[in-house]
């Protein structure tokens, strides 16, 4: 691996300006889950969707003389005003903290700055926003810090943070397996409308993990495979896909809140192609068969009541930099 630059005047004040990384919420078309493992992680077979719902992570560079202060990294949280940001902690148990900490051992160094994250992936959703920042973080501060981490490196890292943080990096759509951390991209020839209702309570994912366990003592070791979804994705058609969307956590999620049920069939019986609750949830994601269709449903999901409803499409990109202000 490249060694970091020793650092030349005008790389120093090069990179001490802020670089911003975006990375997407995501959905699982496939989630299939088997018995917990001896770690207590359970297996999967899931297959991964980025959507076009991002947050964006800054990294700004301090030291080396440029009066940045602080020899330690700061993470400053804002975002869109329905997403509840007291539930995002600021210090390592933040993932995008937890992975600077990380990328710093890596390079023997101390990455000492600011991280900025803007948050429209609402919090404890079931849509990884946790992990999009982590994925976004690891961009950005490899390249605040001309750090030159390799694919794999980073890939790595990821991997130890959480099980969804590599299919953050990589976006698009993937098949996913180990317990979600090991990935790889499918062809995926549609373009996808989705509707998301967030709920504003969160969910914890370990929590409907258990509550799966408990429903589920006899689940088998190997979980269901994704072949059909995998087909589906390949024919373009959204009333292919909608017949094979599967979720083994859905109903753990709904015994644990009734009315996730509810909010399903009501999309359902309002035109979706198919409704189910995103990964652990609590948020529902409906398949509709154009943009036109998933703004309808929006109007009409309004209208009955839910205030927060998104219109996202995908497959979008993995964590990519938006803006290097160098
Ligand atoms: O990997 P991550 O830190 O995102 O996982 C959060 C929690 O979700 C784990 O501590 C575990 O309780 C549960 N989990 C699981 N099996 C997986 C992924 C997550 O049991 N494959």
């Amino acid at each position: 691996m490249t060694p970091p630059p020793t650092g030349s005047t005008s790389s120093r004040i090069g990179r001490s300006l802020p670089v911003t990384v975006r990375a997407a919420a995501k959905i699982n078309l496939h989630l299939g889950v088997g018995a917990p493992r001896e770690d207590g992680f359970h297996p999967l077979t899931t297959v991964y969707q980025a959507i076009g719902l991002c947050d964006d992570v800054t990294a700004t560079r301090h030291g080396d003389g440029d009066g940045g202060g602080d020899r330690s990294l700061q993470v400053v949280v804002g975002g869109s005003d329905w997403i509840d940001l007291d539930g995002v902690p600021t210090d390592e148990h933040n993932l995008a903290h937890a992975a600077a900490i990380a990328l710093g051992r890596l390079h023997g160094r101390e990455l000492v700055g600011r991280l900025d994250i803007e948050k429209a992936i609402p919090v404890a959703g079931g849509l990884a926003g946790g992990s999009a920042d982590a994925a976004a973080a690891l961009v950005a501060l490899d390249r605040a810090f001309d750090l030159d981490t390799s694919d794999d490196d980073l890939l790595h890292i990821a991997a130890e943070l959480g099980s969804d943080v590599p299919f953050a990096l990589i976006g698009g759509t993937a098949l996913g397996t180990g317990r979600g951390e090991l990935v790889e991209s499918v062809a995926d020839v549609g373009t996808w409308w989705w509707v998301l209702v967030p709920d504003r309570a969160g969910l914890s994912t370990p929590e409907v993990y258990r509550h799966f366990d408990k429903l589920f003592p006899d689940a088998p070791a190997e979980p269901p495979e994704a072949d059909l979804l995998l087909g589906a994705l390949r024919t373009g058609q959204p009333v292919s896909l909608a017949r094979t969307l599967h979720n083994d956590l859905q109903e753990a999620a709904v015994d644990l809140r009734p009315e996730l049920g509810a909010l399903i069939s009501r999309g359902e019986s309002e035109g979706a192609l198919r409704g189910l609750v995103s990964g652990s949830g609590p948020t529902c994601v409906f398949l509709c068969e154009s943009a036109d269709h998933a703004r309808d449903l929006a109007g009409a999901l309004l209208r009955s009541g839910h205030d927060n409803v998104l219109v996202a499409n995908g497959a979008v990109a993995g964590a990519h930099l938006v803006k290097d202000h160098a």
